[in-house]
């Protein structure tokens, strides 16, 4: 029979990563407990109108990259391509904006976008999502970013991360710029790839986004949002800055930093590395105060992020090592066997990990075994020590060997594991 594959941009994370993915997990739950979030899980697919109303009807990810399906009932489902319009849903329809604010969330998870596969890119891919709502003050921005960092710090990849910090505005200052700017894109509209010329009509910012190198010297001549703020986003911008330099978070101002989705308004921040090539964003967020309120909700401010996973774990690539048994029993016979499953049962119950040969073949190649799994520790049994109670205790490490009484196994060998951590 032929063999299925996975589809296409959709892939296992295998044994051998999963320790990484633990990593980042743990590190996550860790950082953000510390900085009062909590975690929130959320459903995997919604009603389409709230990422079409959400995300924003002319975003590449709604118009192009969801998975949209009509179910038995007739109804348009889609999974989720991203988790803020689905958390955000979750706060208005549970009333968590009764609690006291800012509400602070966290959840980790599958997203789904149809985009073209490539190193980094992925059609599911997991996110670590980030969301405080209840709270429009710069400092705040300032702190959620410098818990970004902390996260990576956490991770040791401190350095080899970047953030880039930007302010788009608001509703009163970004239509001016964007009337200028389409106007600026418009004398240029030769010059600009096929896909920008598009969107100079319909969503001109997303220009500044662009990586042809075609469009980069238009781009860099290009108007600077910076310039062009209202007073009270200059302000916020400004003490999101002063609060980052307290925080002694470094960053890089960038006018040109525009993101995917619609429901950004002021602050806007990516982390980059320079080691993944064009997906080079580990993560992504922004301030989206009015969204609550797009998606029915009191008039919340908000503010969040989230980091992709699967880039993270290509940072983190080989640093991570699984963690084998502890300890490796090697019964010689049955009646051995049965003596040893009973004593690997034991050192689990007392918080050992223990494993068993339940077929064993010659010493040698169950040592070699024991050696293939780094295990630490091996016990063997034979029929002359079983008839003596004892049992021979073998260090791995330095090939070290001695009896000890099988009565004595279990306290002897979580002594060791106690010594070692
Ligand atoms: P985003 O920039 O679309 O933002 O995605 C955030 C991060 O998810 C990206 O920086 C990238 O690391 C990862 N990512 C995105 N698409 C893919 C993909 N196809 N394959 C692998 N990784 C990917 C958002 O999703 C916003 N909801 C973030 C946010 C939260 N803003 C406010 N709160």
């Amino acid at each position: 029979m032929k063999a299925i594959q996975a589809v296409r941009g959709v892939r296992d994370i295998l044994p051998a990563e999963t320790p990484t993915w633990q990593a980042m997990e743990a590190g996550a739950r860790k950082v953000f407990e510390l900085y009062g979030y909590r975690e929130i899980r959320l459903p995997l697919f919604e009603r389409t109108e709230l990422f079409a109303r959400g995300i924003g009807e002319t975003t590449d990810i709604v118009e192009k990259e969801m998975y949209t399906f009509v179910d038995h009932s007739g109804e348009s489902l889609s999974l989720r391509p991203e988790a803020t319009a689905s958390l955000v849903r979750a706060y208005v329809e549970h009333r968590l904006h009764a609690h006291p604010k800012p509400v602070r969330l966290y959840t980790i998870g599958p997203m789904f976008r149809y985009e073209r596969p490539q190193a980094g890119r992925y059609r599911q891919f997991h996110q670590i999502n980030v969301e405080a709502l209840g709270t429009a003050t710069p400092t705040f921005d300032a702190e959620i970013v410098q818990m970004l960092m902390a996260f990576f710090a956490e991770l040791k990849l401190g350095e080899r991360v970047k953030l880039h910090i930007n302010s788009i505005g608001d509703a009163t200052c970004r239509p001016a710029f964007r009337a200028w700017l389409r106007a600026y894109l418009k004398e240029n509209l030769t010059r600009l790839c096929e896909e920008c010329r598009a969107r100079v009509e319909r969503n001109p910012l997303r220009v500044l986004d662009c990586k042809k190198p075609e469009c980069q010297p238009v781009i860099e001549q290009a108007p600077s949002i910076l310039d062009h703020l209202c007073p009270p986003c200059h302000e916020h911008f400004d003490r999101v800055c002063h609060y980052l330099n307290l925080f002694k978070v470094q960053y890089i101002v960038t006018p040109r930093l525009v993101r995917g989705l619609d429901y950004y308004v002021r602050t806007t921040f990516e982390a980059v590395t320079g080691e993944l090539g064009a997906q080079n964003a580990v993560a992504g967020g922004g301030r989206y105060d009015g969204l609550v309120e797009l998606l029915g909700g009191p008039a919340d401010p908000g503010i969040g992020f989230a980091i992709g996973m699967e880039r993270v774990a290509l940072l983190l690539k080989g640093e991570q090592t699984s963690t084998f048994a502890f300890v490796f029993l090697i019964p010689l016979g049955e009646p051995a066997l049965e003596r040893c499953a009973e004593l690997a049962k034991d050192l689990r119950a007392v918080g050992v990990a223990a494993e068993l040969t339940h077929a064993p073949r010659k010493l040698r190649a169950e040592l070699d075994l024991a050696n293939q799994l780094r295990v630490p520790y091996v016990l063997i049994l034979g029929d002359d020590e079983l008839a003596r109670e004892e049992a021979t205790l073998r260090d791995m490490t330095t090939g070290d060997q001695r009896a000890i009484p099988l009565a004595g196994v279990v306290t002897e060998i979580r002594g060791l594991q106690g010594q070692q951590t």
